[in-house]
Order: structure tokens, then C-alpha cells, then sequence
């Protein structure tokens, strides 16, 4: 029998090779999705040693046309995609008026517009079909208004709202959707955002790629609609979202506090 396909933004470090290779080793074969071909290659090279086949998209979610392929591929009905994650995406750390407006512009187009207009397609895809999994990555920070990491926060905030919105859009196809939010997890994120590796945050707090890519995948083999991956984690977002706005924000700064 045909190895059910999994098709992973991002998958060219952190999180997201995490997720792809875990996918693999459970017995699917691979789409995977980013900037650099050099580390999807490689990517691709870790996940044959476990028997897994793998295509690759070279592709840049900011850019239209390149969102256009990826859903292509995803619409392909011979080449069915049995679970999408929309794992690629960023964020800059710095005040507003600091960072440029094409920068954030670009951040919102990879955070929130590829993602939606993905997993529209994976949906539309997969009710037709009546199965299909679809795993989206926000974060802890969208659970605060976050000052300094203003955008990036929102971002992550629209995803969490959508994904959870979408779990009950895709429920009566059999479709599952999750939306996963990890905390701090040491990866290529904080250098690419201007941060240092821990950036100060309590070791109690850090999270790795491997475990939030565990965690993430037994939520959507079980249906959940939302998971934080780390007990502590859990436990923050658990309060956080019961806090006033005015706290939120307070709380918020001081996260944007902490050295990078
Ligand atoms: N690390 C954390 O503390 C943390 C916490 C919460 C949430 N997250 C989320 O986890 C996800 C994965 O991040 P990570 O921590 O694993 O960081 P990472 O190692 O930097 O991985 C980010 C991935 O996104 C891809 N990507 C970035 N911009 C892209 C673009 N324009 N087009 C296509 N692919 C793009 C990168 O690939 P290329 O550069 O090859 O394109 C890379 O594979 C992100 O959505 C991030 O927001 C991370």
C-alpha cells in the first residue's frame, strides 16, 4: 500500500525537520516546503535512512506565485496530501517604528496570509476526500499582546484564532485541525528574530523542537484543537488567558524585557 504523503513547511530547520522527520519515521513520505533547497536536501537525506520518500518545493511564502505552487501541489488529487503543517514562519523582535514597514509587511504574508490560504486549500482538498489532518504552529506569545514583538504576537494570535475556528469548520468532513503553540525553543527562530539562544528565559520555560514536534503530532493524531506544548507552558497560557487585558499588556512588556 501507497505511504500516506505529508506535506511540511518549514522544514528546513528547527520545528519543522523535527516534524517532518517524526512524520517519516511514523511511516508517511514527504512534501517538504521552504527558502533553502541546500537543507531540504539534507532534510530529505535524513528522512530516506528511515524509508521515507521525499519531494522538495523551493519556495518563498511571502511571494504569491510561490503560495500558488505549494497550494497546487496540495490540490494535486493523484498525489493526495494526507496532513499539512504549517510550520514556516517568523518574527522580528523590535518596536514598530524601528523595524521597517516592507519587513513587516513580508512577516505578516509568511505568518498569517500563506497559512490561511494553505490550509484552505488542504481543506477543500481533504472534505472532498472525507480524512486529512491539518496541524498549524502559533505560539505562546499569542496569548499576549506582546510590545516589542508587537507583530509577530498578532501574528500568531490570527493563527491560533483561525485554527481553532477551522477545527470546528473541518469536523464534520473528519478533517482534524490543531493548532499547536509552543514557548521559547532554542532553534534557528532567535537568530533570525535578533535574539541570543535562550535570550535569559528560565531553563523551567525552554522547550526543544523534537519535543514540541512530539507533542504536536500525538494532539493531531487524537483531535485536539489546541495544545502548548511543556507543563509550565500549559499552566501560563491557561492563566494568561484568563487575565484583564491590562495585566496581559503589563505581563507582555515584561516578556519583552528579558535580555537577547
Ligand atoms: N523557536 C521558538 O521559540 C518558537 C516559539 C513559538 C513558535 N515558533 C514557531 O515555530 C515555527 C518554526 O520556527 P522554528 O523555531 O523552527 O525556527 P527556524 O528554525 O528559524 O525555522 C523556521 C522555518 O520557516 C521557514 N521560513 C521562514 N521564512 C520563510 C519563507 N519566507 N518562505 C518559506 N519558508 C520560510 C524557514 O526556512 P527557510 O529559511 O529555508 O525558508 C525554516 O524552515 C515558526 O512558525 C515560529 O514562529 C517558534
Amino acid at each position: 500500500m501507497a505511504r500516506p504523503i505529508a506535506l511540511v513547511t518549514g522544514a528546513s530547520s528547527g520545528i519543522g525537520e523535527r516534524i517532518a522527520l517524526r512524520l517519516a519515521s511514523s511511516g508517511h513520505d514527504l512534501v517538504l516546503v521552504a527558502r533553502r533547497g541546500d537543507e531540504l536536501a539534507r532534510v530529505a537525506g535524513l528522512a530516506t535512512a528511515v524509508g521515507a520518500a521525499s519531494e522538495i518545493i523551493v519556495a518563498d511564502l511571502s511571494q504569491a506565485a510561490d503560495v500558488a505552487k505549494v497550494e497546487g501541489r496540495i490540490l494535486d488529487a493523484d498525489r493526495p496530501i494526507e496532513i499539512l503543517v504549517n510550520n514556516a514562519g517568523y518574527g522580528r523582535f523590535g518596536k514598530l517604528t524601528e523595524l521597517d514597514g516592507a519587513g513587516e509587511a513580508n512577516e505578516i504574508a509568511v505568518n498569517v496570509v500563506a497559512v490561511t490560504l494553505l490550509s484552505r486549500a488542504a481543506l477543500v482538498a481533504m472534505a472532498s476526500r472525507k480524512r486529512g489532518a491539518i496541524l498549524n504552529v502559533s505560539s505562546l506569545a499569542s496569548f499576549l499582546p506582546f510590545p516589542g514583538f508587537t507583530t509577530y504576537a498578532a501574528t500568531k494570535a490570527y493563527i491560533r484564532s483561525f485554527t481553532l475556528a477551522l477545527h470546528e469548520e473541518a469536523k464534520p468532513f473528519g478533517v482534524k485541525v490543531t493548532c499547536v503553540a509552543p514557548g521559547f525553543t532554542p532553534t534557528g527562530f532567535q537568530e533570525r528574530g535578533g535574539l541570543s539562544p535562550t535570550s535569559g528565559v528560565p531553563g523551567l520555560l525552554l522547550t526543544s523542537a523534537d519535543m514540541v514536534a512530539r507533542i504536536a503530532l500525538e494532539a493531531l493524531r487524537d483531535g485536539r484543537a489546541l495544545v502548548v506544548p511543556g507543563w509550565l507552558n500549559a499552566l501560563s497560557a491557561r492563566f494568561l488567558g484568563l487575565m484583564p487585558s491590562g495585566l496581559q499588556r503589563r505581563i507582555g512588556a515584561i516578556g519583552s524585557r528579558f535580555p537577547r
